[in-house]
């Protein structure tokens, strides 16, 4: 049977942990062949060793980028359609959560950086990828919003409003390109197991981070955390040809979490 992702030519930032890099691995077990983007080098070597691992037939290119830096971004783009010569699926999905305070003590570097990466990252990706999936008449982009994209979480005001923009972005793709056969949809993960969220605990209690992740979990319908993979398996999807006619969403992978009102 002739895999979902075949020869598509899949491009992921934030690739080297957490989403991303369960996303790369499933692109790979898919057919995929893959650009992988990160700033952290080393963990992108380890995370491309590890996917050759388990699909060795898959064809991989590393590149070293800061999203928040448009020359960079211009750079990777570049290079994957230079060894490839073509983009199918782009998954823009390099994030940060930033510290965690209210709003008038939020550092103020902090929360630009929030947004540089976050909101600008995204933006120059999509404003570079978008030229070469017009010129093909095909695309896929998923951007990585949040539940902070569709509710508010107190402390993290940068990135809430940072996901919500991110939400809205990928709306105006949808609008701008949808004649172009490109899609453009964001998912909204509530508390998935990566790095980032481990970090996350660590500042809520930094004594016993595993009491606050329990904590945590109470207020989900499942009563556990999200697992990468459970991710991977709906961005697969909306990078796939299958997804020809959701566009424009935000789609929730949360557990039934953001729906709830009150104590489950
Ligand atoms: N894990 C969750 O529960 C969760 C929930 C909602 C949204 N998200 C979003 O998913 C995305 C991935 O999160 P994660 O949990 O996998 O995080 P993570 O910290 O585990 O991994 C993020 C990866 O992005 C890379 N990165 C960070 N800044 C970068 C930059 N400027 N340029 C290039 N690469 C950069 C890091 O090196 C790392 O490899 C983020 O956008 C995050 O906001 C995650």
């Amino acid at each position: 049977m002739r895999k979902r992702l075949q020869d598509r030519v899949i491009v992921i930032t934030g690739a080297a942990m957490g989403l991303g890099q369960a996303v790369a691995h499933h692109a790979a077990k898919e057919g995929a062949k893959l650009s992988l983007i990160d700033m952290n080098a080393e963990a992108l070597a380890q995370a491309r060793t590890e996917i050759l691992a388990e699909s060795p037939d898959a064809e991989i290119l590393t590149i070293q980028a800061d999203v928040s830096d448009e020359a960079a971004v211009k750079s990777y783009v570049d290079q994957t359609y230079h060894k490839y010569g073509r983009i199918d699926g782009f998954y823009n999905n390099a994030g940060i959560e930033g510290r965690q305070a209210l709003i008038p003590d939020y550092d103020l570097d902090i929360f630009k950086k929030v947004i540089d990466i976050n909101l600008m990252g995204v933006y120059y990706g999509v404003r570079h990828v978008i030229p070469i999936m017009k010129a093909q008449q095909y695309g896929r982009i998923v951007n990585t919003a949040s539940v902070g994209g569709i509710r508010g979480v107190i402390n993290q005001a940068p990135y809430v409003a940072s996901k919500h923009a991110v939400s809205g972005m990928t709306k105006n793709v949808a609008l701008e390109f949808a004649r172009d056969g490109i899609v453009s949809n964001a998912i909204a993960p509530g508390a998935i197991l990566t790095p980032m969220v481990a970090g996350s605990f660590k500042q809520v209690n930094p004594e016993d981070p595993k009491k606050a992740e329990l904590e945590f979990a109470q207020g989900n319908p499942t009563k556990r955390l999200g697992m990468p993979e459970e991710v991977a398996k709906v961005v697969g999807f909306l990078l796939s040809e299958d997804c020809s006619y959701v566009n424009g969403q935000t789609i929730a992978i949360d557990g039934g979490q953001s729906n709830t009102y009150g104590i489950v």
